[in-house]
């Protein structure tokens, strides 16, 4: 599947060593941005944290455990989605992903995750994916609703934001409804809008 084309100008690039200067870069410039979603961001100090975050998502990938992408759009580096959680008994995995905020309102997320959900419950294995926002992550769960995922509840107090915890809005997919989609909506490449 790596690396795809989403549509024109727009691909996803398995996360590698070389994207490390890159991919901090954006981080930096976008921390007000995603401050708000990504309890993580703090920790992302500097290039080595990155460097970490890539080493990481090496490993996970050599044990067959899910993949981290980055989003290349127009030949710049705008945002990462990957995987979490995987677990191959009850063969389902959760699903996570961010974009630089001037990437924000073209469509990208929601074409980059089709694309991995087409791929994940496809060769990949996969039963059921999840995607879990914070309930008041108004442009996550359009991602998710747009996508055709059902939204099964909401998990109280599931995730320390910085200095206090936030709900979490549960999504998935199974195989078999996306399996009932028509191929051309599983398939839908991104196109940008005149
Ligand atoms: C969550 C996040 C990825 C969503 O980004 P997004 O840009 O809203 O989602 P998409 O890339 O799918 O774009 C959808 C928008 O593009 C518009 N759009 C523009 N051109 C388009 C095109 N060619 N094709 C399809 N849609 C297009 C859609 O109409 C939609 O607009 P709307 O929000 O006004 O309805 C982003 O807000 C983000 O990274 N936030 C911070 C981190 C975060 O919250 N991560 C998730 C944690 S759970």
């Amino acid at each position: 599947m790596i690396p795809f084309e989403v549509g024109p100008g727009l691909h996803l690039e398995l996360v590698e060593e070389r994207h490390e200067e890159e991919l901090f870069k954006l981080v930096d410039r976008n921390r007000g941005h995603l401050r708000p979603w990504m309890n993580w961001v703090d920790e992302k100090a500097d290039q080595h944290d990155t460097g970490r975050f890539i080493y990481n998502s090496i490993g996970q990938h050599s044990a067959g455990e899910g993949f981290q992408t980055v989003i290349r759009f127009e030949g710049n580096l705008v945002g990462v989605l990957g995987h979490q959680g995987w677990n191959k008994t009850n063969r389902r995995a959760e699903i996570g992903y961010w974009l630089g905020r001037r990437a924000q309102g073209r469509g990208i997320m929601t074409a980059c995750v089709r694309a991995h959900v087409d791929h994940l419950l496809g060769i990949g294995g996969l039963n059921r994916l999840e995607i879990r926002c914070a309930v008041g992550n108004r442009r996550s769960r359009a991602v998710a609703e747009r996508l055709g995922f059902t939204l099964e509840g909401v998990a109280r107090e599931a995730e320390w934001m910085h200095d206090h915890f936030v709900d979490h809005a549960v999504y998935a997919m199974l195989v078999s409804e996306w399996a009932a989609l028509p191929a051309d909506v599983r398939r839908q490449k991104w196109q940008p809008r005149e």
